[in-house]
Formats: structure tokens, sequence, C-alpha cells
């Protein structure tokens, strides 16, 4: 039942080191959102109309940041699914998935250099609220990953789905992403070829892991996250 109630079902993330801040604390901010579901998940739609849905869910949480960051809150974390929802199917989640660079190539701020990729508003707003209030936000989203016909793993359509959590810092950079790996029946989403050792660095508390819901029962990607990184 962990991972059912899905509205519920927040990115597990742990602090993996033993630093802390000065005062040895930290002030993190979890908020257990209620997301305004698509009425119709199976339906195919524009990719306006899966931004307006998204941008409704998006209101509330830049509300939330701001009560967060106002309240001394130095990170934020949002549920799984909190954005776009759930009970999609694979072609009906397309219109919701943004671009999300993975391999580390570069510092990347969404909120700075809105134009350097296509199909990244989700991730512009994210960054933005983070670099506003100053405060690092944890977010999970769908992506989309196109590939090649020569990669063997490549779905038909050309494209990667993925499960994914950003990591922003508090001037808007994205700092990590996740891809989840043990996807609990979510036919929307691929499992990535190998599985992502995710982390980010903050100065109040260190480093940050981090995985998804049904991750938690698995030896990967978390024993080897913290074997292999030694975090
Ligand atoms: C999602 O799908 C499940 C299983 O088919 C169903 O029980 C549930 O009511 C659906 N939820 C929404 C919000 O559509
Ligand atoms: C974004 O998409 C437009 C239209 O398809 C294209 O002309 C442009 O080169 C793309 N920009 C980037 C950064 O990929």
């Amino acid at each position: 039942a962990l991972c059912w109630k899905l509205p519920i079902c927040f990115l597990f993330y742990q602090v993996v080191s033993g630093r802390a801040g000065l005062e040895g604390h930290y002030v993190a901010a979890v908020y257990e959102h209620e997301s305004i579901l698509s009425p119709s998940p199976a339906a195919l739609v524009e990719r306006r109309s899966a931004l307006e849905l998204m941008g409704r869910n998006l209101d509330v949480y830049e509300q939330q940041v701001l009560a967060a960051a106002r309240q001394g809150a130095q990170i934020i974390v949002f549920p799984e699914d909190g954005i776009h929802g759930f009970n999609f199917t694979r072609s009906s989640i397309y219109p919701y998935l943004d671009f999300v660079p993975h391999s580390h190539s570069g510092k990347w701020n969404p909120c700075r250099e809105p134009y350097l990729f296509n199909d990244t508003e989700v991730v512009q707003r994210l960054s933005c609220m983070a670099l506003k209030n100053k405060i690092f936000l944890v977010a999970n989203l769908g992506t989309k990953q196109p590939c090649e016909r020569t990669d063997p793993r490549c779905p038909a359509d050309g494209r990667y789905q993925f499960n994914t959590n950003v990591a922003f810092a508090a001037d808007g950079t994205l700092l990590a992403t996740y891809r989840k790996h043990n996807l609990y029946f979510e036919y929307a989403f691929d499992t990535p070829p190998q599985p992502d050792y995710a982390f980010f660095d903050t100065p109040f508390a260190g480093k940050f892991g981090m995985f998804t819901c049904f991750d938690i029962l698995f030896f990967e990607p978390a024993v080897n996250l913290i074997r292999q990184y030694n975090l």
C-alpha cells in the first residue's frame, strides 16, 4: 500500500552525510500536495492544455515555496506526480512531459536560461521558484528523452519517458536529476537503462541523495548510492 496512494507518495530522500550546519540543524519543508488531476487522463490533449493543468498545480507550489521560505525553510520537497497527476497512458502523458537534459554536461539555470532547450516550461517555473525565494527545491515531473533506432533499448515511438526528480539550488541552478528505477505499475514511463545515483550538495546539511517511493524497497539505487558514492 506504500505507493498505491500516489498523492501522498513523497520523494524519499535522505541526508546521507553526517555533516550538518553550524548550529547542527537545518529547516526542511515537505508539502503534501493534493494534485489537481486531469478528469480524463487517457485522452490525448495539446501541450497547451497540459501546461494549463500543470500550471494550476504549480500555482499552488509557488504559494507554498513562498510560505516555506518565509518560515525559514532552506529546502522544500514536493510529492511524486504532484504536477502532472497519474493514470495516463504512454501516449496521453506525452504532452505533459518536459525535456530535461540528463547528462551532467554543464550547469543549467532554467529560470535564467529558458531558451537553451524546448519544452522546459515546468522546470523553468520550478527553477524560478527556487531563485525568487532563495531555497533549494526538489520536485517530480514527467520527462522525455529522444533516442535513436540504433539504441537497442529505444522504445518504438523514438523516445524514453521517465518519472523524474529534479533538484534546484537556491539560485535556480539544476543540481541533479533522478529517474525512477523501480516503477510501480507506471506504464507511461520507462525504466532508465542504468540506475541513476543522484545526489546534490547543500551548504546547510551536506549531501542529499534522491530516489522515489517504491525505490525504497530495492537494492538499486539506494544501497549502491550509499556504498559506491560513500555519501
Ligand atoms: C486511476 O486508476 C485506478 C485504477 O484503474 C482507479 O481505481 C482510480 O479511480 C483512477 N484514479 C483517477 C483519479 O482517475
Ligand atoms: C525549438 O523548436 C523550434 C521549432 O521546432 C526549433 O526551430 C528550435 O530550433 C528549437 N530550439 C531548440 C533550442 O532546440
